[in-house]
């Protein structure tokens, strides 16, 4: 039986899937990543996880990798993923190497969108934009029933798209990415920020951080049970990610917008100040007439979705 392997490589866990050729999820294998044992002990451990999911009657197929960063998918190498601290990985053929079969990369947002517009919540569109908010922002675009993937399956770096030009830098190198005010690690920053400014109006985000860091998830909570500062701090990163979803639609005019990613989940607070960012700033029916909805595939979007575009 024909086998194909989708990889989620994160920075902390990869998933690895082995579909049929429906797209029908046949085996899931998951380990941490250790991206600090460096990429040969990463590369390893991926394929360890794909030998393990392939029973003696598949046949392996092809295999295809999501990843976070830039690649150079066409040499099968992963230019810059600032998750892993990794430069000019040759991973693709390593994997190649390995299995004899072909190796397709693909951005990890890239590859979720895919999945998503294959096989999830935007199935049946034609135009469609998928936008995860997680440690980083990133993006896919569907476009007239196409994933627009550039030069190196690097396009629709939306959390590196400028929203303030004079604004602070980023990892990236550029300044006022949209990463820098609305990403997960964005909004545990500026709550710790703030907490040294305003250690009296922190005081609920101080105790719930009990001593470490202050995170994004410390934020939602404290915002869920009223706190005013957490309030403010996930309304204006909301409205960063409105600046952010505005320039996104203007330049592709999508039907869907799905919204991903593990910050989403803090809902309202981050979501409803971002809908009326795009409400008073998109330009008319432009804006109006996009659908935002949630997601399908969960964490699977990634590794199915990689799997699925090789074979395109
Ligand atoms: C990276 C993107 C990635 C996104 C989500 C960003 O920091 O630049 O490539 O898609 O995080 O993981
Ligand atoms: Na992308
Ligand atoms: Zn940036």
């Amino acid at each position: 039986k024909q086998v194909y392997a989708g990889i989620d490589l994160g920075g902390t866990k990869i998933l690895a899937l082995i579909l049929d050729e429906n797209g029908t999820v046949l085996k899931k294998t998951e380990a941490a990543t250790h991206a600090q044992e460096g990429a040969d002990a990463v590369i390893g451990r991926m394929i360890e996880l794909i030998r393990e999911g392939l029973d003696e009657s598949y046949q392996l197929a092809s295999i295809g990798v999501a990843t976070a960063g830039t690649l150079n998918s066409g040499e099968g190498v992963v230019a810059y993923a600032s998750n892993l601290g990794w430069t000019n990985v040759p991973l693709g053929t390593k994997l190649r190497e390995a299995f004899g079969v072909p190796v397709n990369l693909e951005n990890d947002a890239n590859a979720a969108a895919y999945g998503e517009w294959a096989a999830g919540a935007g199935r049946g569109t034609k135009d469609c934009v998928y936008v995860t908010v997680s440690t980083g922002i990133g993006a896919g675009i569907v476009s007239g029933g196409k994933l627009v993937r550039g030069r190196d399956s690097s396009a629709g770096e939306l959390g590196h798209i400028t929203i303030d030009w004079k604004g602070p830098k980023c990892l990236c190198g550029n300044v006022g990415c949209l990463e820098t005010y609305a990403s997960g690690t964005a909004i545990g920053r500026r709550a710790n920020q703030m907490a040294a400014d305003l250690p009296d109006q922190a005081a609920l985000l101080i105790e719930k951080a009990g001593g470490e860091a202050i995170t994004s998830r410390h934020v939602a909570e404290a915002a869920a049970e009223g706190d005013e500062l957490s309030v403010r701090i996930l309304e204006e990163a909301g409205q960063a990610l409105g600046a952010g979803m505005v320039s996104i639609i203007h330049a592709m005019n999508p039907e869907v917008v799905i919204i991903g990613g593990g910050a989403s989940s803090i809902g309202a607070p981050l979501l409803e100040p971002m809908h009326r960012y795009i409400a008073d700033h998109g330009i008319g029916t432009m804006a109006r007439g996009v659908k935002f909805v949630s997601p399908l595939l969960g964490k699977e979007a990634g590794a199915i979705g990689a799997a699925l575009l090789v074979r395109e």
